[in-house]
């Protein structure tokens, strides 16, 4: 098993329902370490960094607009398969297809609002993590 690190965020709909304690002990039982952690309201330009990679789907200007509409919450997670066991908890992109007790079919309204964001790759989590923090601000745990 591999000791693996992700980027995840908990998105603004989360945020306003209050529920990012409820997310993080998900975590925590799962066997993920918070490394570094900010909560944060994104920049447009920010946020259309973030998700350059989308930049030509149809759905980019929502999901830019969803994501700059309150306050995320953005940590770095730990663990062996960190990346798998955390899209494990996460479930499906769009809540309606998610499997029950995952954080989207428990906390997401839709696949424009839907919770949580998490990477996808080892390669696309250290460009994610980098994206919101800066070496010195990821502790060793
Ligand atoms: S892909 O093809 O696998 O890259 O796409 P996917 O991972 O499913 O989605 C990429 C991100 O776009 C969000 N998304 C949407 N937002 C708004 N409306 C629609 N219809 C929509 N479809 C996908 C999806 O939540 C992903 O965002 P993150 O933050 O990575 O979860």
């Amino acid at each position: 098993m591999a000791l693996e690190r992700t980027l995840s965020i908990i998105k603004p709909d989360a945020v306003a329902k209050n529920v990012i304690g409820e997310i993080y002990s998900r975590f925590e039982k799962a066997g993920l370490k918070i490394i570094a952690a900010r909560m944060k309201q994104l920049s447009r330009a920010e946020a259309e960094g973030f998700y350059a990679v989308h930049r030509e789907r149809p759905f980019f200007k929502a999901l830019v607009d969803f994501m700059i509409s309150g306050p995320v919450m953005i940590q770095a997670l730990q663990g062996e398969n960190a990346i798998a066991v955390h899209r494990d908890l996460m479930g499906a992109t769009d809540p309606k297809k998610a499997a029950p007790g995952t954080i989207r079919a428990d906390f997401a309204d839709s696949i424009d609002a839907n919770a949580v964001h998490g990477s996808d790759a080892p390669e696309t989590a250290q460009v994610e993590i980098a994206y919101f923090f800066a070496s010195s601000e990821i502790t060793a745990r």
